[in-house]
């Protein structure tokens, strides 16, 4: 295996398959630290699971390997790119969906094999974590809040593989509840922008939903509470109309603000004690793309007077660029650990140090 040295661009094929995105990007990192998407391409598979209501794993796995070499081929294709003007190739090997994750993996393992290229076994929360310096050229230290279907963390981010994870959920994710609050509502999936879409036309004050760990020492997030209430309340209110659903979903909107703001501030006197006045904040992951949370996120930043990093909502959602990107990241330093050798991973922290939270089920920590 050659390394390519931190003097020369280095190009990457990443592959991401963790949950129901087949992705497959081109990613030039440059010497300087730079980064360039020379493709992005992600299929979402979302029709394939519409009738069930949510995401199943071996619907999931099946489409992965339908698909990902068709993706992998117009990622090359799209990048103007040969195989062989890779230099190495990346692919998400967990936290995530078994099925899915051995999917992408043996497929990346299979190329490694094939041209002797190195495979970099990657971390998907990692990848979450390090997109601003894609995106923005932000490097770490910052503090990132993880806001996704599968994961609600504020994580100190110390260096490329140094974490720290602060908070966590002790029961729903964010994104989780938002498609669970949707569905309750009758609305289509993927929940969350169907809730974002009809909370423009309500009124946030309209209910008074609780607002869970608002205030609490402890730095992690429930959102379950919050989930029920809404499902209460509209119980009561049966039949719905359009406009009480956008009350609903307004207000409840209102209600996750109000939590991850707080949370974030918690969050944020961590980050100052830790990684120095004003570190920046970060928030990645698919509910980073919700407006009403980034403009409440805009306003506490400004009001703390730290610099808020959001990647466009494209790259804050699941994809491939972000897992070349942190592969880059890692080859540049020198991080090249044996990717052939690493197993699919369903449960695997960012910080694996981090004592589970309360809720986190028998086998630990998710994520
Ligand atoms: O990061 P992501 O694409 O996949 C995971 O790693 O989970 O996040 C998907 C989650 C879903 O729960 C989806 O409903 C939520 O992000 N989401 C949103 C919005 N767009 C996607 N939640 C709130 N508002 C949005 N606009
Ligand atoms: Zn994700």
């Amino acid at each position: 295996m050659v390394l390519p040295a931190e003097s020369h661009a280095i190009t990457i094929l990443g592959i991401e398959t963790s949950c129901d995105e087949t992705a497959a990007a081109v990613v030039v990192r440059a010497p300087d630290g730079s980064g360039t998407i020379a493709s992005n391409i992600i299929r979402s598979q979302w029709a394939e699971h519409a009738a069930y209501g949510g995401v199943v794993p071996e619907i999931a796995a099946r489409a992965h390997l339908a698909c990902l070499d068709t993706i992998i081929e117009q990622a090359l294709r799209d990048a103007d790119r040969k195989l062989s003007d890779v230099d190495a190739i990346a692919a998400t090997a967990g936290p995530g969906l078994i099925g899915g994750l051995m999917v992408g993996l043996t497929v990346a393992k299979a190329m490694a094999i094939a041209t002797s290229k190195p495979l970099l076994a990657i971390n998907h929360l990692e990848a979450h974590a390090l997109t601003v310096g894609l995106t923005d050229q932000l490097k770490p230290p910052y503090l990132l809040l993880l806001v996704s279907g599968g994961h609600t963390q504020t994580v100190l981010v110390e260096a490329v593989g140094r974490y720290k994870r602060l908070g966590s959920t002790i029961d729903d994710a964010l994104g989780e509840a938002f498609d669970k609050t949707a569905k309750l509502l009758g609305l289509e999936a993927p929940g969350g922008p169907a809730v974002e879409r009809m909370a423009e036309r309500g009124d946030p004050a309209a209910f008074a939903f609780p607002r869970p760990m608002r205030g609490r020492p402890e730095p992690h997030f429930s959102f379950a509470g919050l989930k029920t209430a809404v499902r209460r309340t509209a119980q009561e209110l049966v039949p719905l109309s359009d406009s009480t659903v956008s009350d609903l979903c307004a207000s409840f909107e209102a209600a996750v603000c109000d939590c991850v703001v707080d949370r974030c501030e918690r969050a944020l006197a961590d980050a100052r004690a830790h990684l120095g006045e004003r570190p920046a904040l970060v928030v990645a992951g698919g509910v980073a793309a919700n407006k009403r949370l980034r403009r409440a996120l805009q306003v506490h930043a400004d009001n703390a007077g730290v610099r808020l990093v959001v990647p466009p909502p494209r790259l804050c959602a699941d994809n491939a660029a972000m897992v070349a990107w942190a592969a880059g990241e890692r080859l540049a330093r020198g991080m090249l650990h044996d990717g052939l050798a690493q197993s699919a991973r369903a449960r695997w922290p960012l910080d694996e140090l981090a004592d589970p939270v309360l809720g986190a089920g028998q086998k630990g920590a998710k994520a």
